[in-house]
């Protein structure tokens, strides 16, 4: 199987190197605008290969799309990062051209694609590619409530001091400082509700924390985040390209469900061969509900600015 990495920035290039360690895909094309950039980063991660032990082959390609010609999976993780203090919905203008023309030359050299959008703000760069590509809604997911959904198990761990692998817990909403749901009443510490061990002040931490998480990472490095985003991404390539039917929370576009349409936005889903299956049923409580509303009209709002630009 052939996967394609658009940007070899930090980002970029920790999920092919993600991809590379799991030794499941065949070849994966890294692609930058930048010349020589993706060369050199796909060269950097091959020597790593004797010692790690994978047989995929990366390699690094500058701007050159005919090379990404035949992929199953592409991610998208083109465009600026945030700056400590933006927010990424400040990325919009920037960002939103860029992953158009991306998402043109991926469609036309591999028109069965199926596309992970990791750009910012993630929830209408995902709504842009399903809107400007034609693909089904099923072959775009939005990379966003894999990575939080993680922060949020993070956070949970820490506070519970229990091992982050034994948490149940999912992040729906948009990808947004204000705008993300972590949904603490239903986590669960290997099937147990985190609820019964903490109090309501230590839930709203928990809670606040795991929606800064990105905010407070790029105060302290000066740039967005790539560990967690390259290996929440890389997840979800596996998920694909092994059929694992794994349920993630993704944004994705809506008919109807959640009470919702004509918008990509963070809800739980099956992804398998096919891209996003389906959108796996939850009952939400009044509240959530409440904030789920709130969080589709932040991103809708952000979505206006796609047609108010003609972008699309
Ligand atoms: C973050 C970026 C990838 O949350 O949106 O770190």
């Amino acid at each position: 199987m052939k996967i394609t990495v658009i940007g070899a920035g930090a980002v970029g290039a920790t999920t092919a190197d993600n991809i590379a360690r799991k030794n499941f895909a065949e070849e994966v094309i890294l692609l930058d605008i930048k010349e020589g950039f993706a060369e050199g980063k796909a060269q950097d991660m091959m020597q790593t290969a004797a010692l790690l032990g994978f047989d995929t082959k990366i390699k690094g390609v500058t701007n050159d799309y005919l090379q990404t010609a035949g992929s199953s999976i592409a991610v998208i993780t083109s465009g600026i990062p945030r700056k400590p203090g933006m927010t990424r919905e400040e990325l919009i203008g920037t960002n939103a051209n860029i992953v158009k023309g991306v998402v043109d030359n991926l469609v036309k050299y591999s028109p069965d694609i199926i596309i992970i959008v990791v750009s910012n703000p993630m929830d209408t760069m995902t709504y842009l590619a399903y809107k400007s590509s034609g693909l089904p809604k099923n072959r775009i997911i939005g990379m966003g409530g894999a990575l939080d959904s993680s922060r949020f198990k993070y956070q949970l761990a820490n506070k519970l001091n229990a091992s982050p692998g034994d948490l149940n817990a999912i992040v729906i909403g948009g990808h947004g400082d204000t705008t993300m749901i972590p949904l603490i009443n239903k986590a669960t510490w290997n099937s147990i509700p985190v609820k019964d061990f903490l109090e309501e002040n230590e839930k709203e931490e928990i809670v606040q924390k795991t929606m800064v998480g990105g905010a407070t990472l790029t105060a302290l490095i000066g740039t967005s985040a790539w560990y967690a985003p390259g290996a929440a991404t890389a997840a979800m390539v596996e998920s694909i390209a092994l059929n694992q039917n794994k349920l993630f929370t993704a944004s994705v576009y809506l008919e109807g469900e959640l009470d919702e349409s004509d918008i990509c936005i963070g809800v739980p889903v099956i992804i398998n061969k096919n891209g996003w299956d389906k959108v796996v049923p939850i009952q939400l409580d009044e509240e959530e509900k409440a904030k789920f509303k709130a969080s589709a009209t932040a991103v809708r709002a952000m979505n206006a600015v796609l047609t108010e630009s003609n972008i699309i």
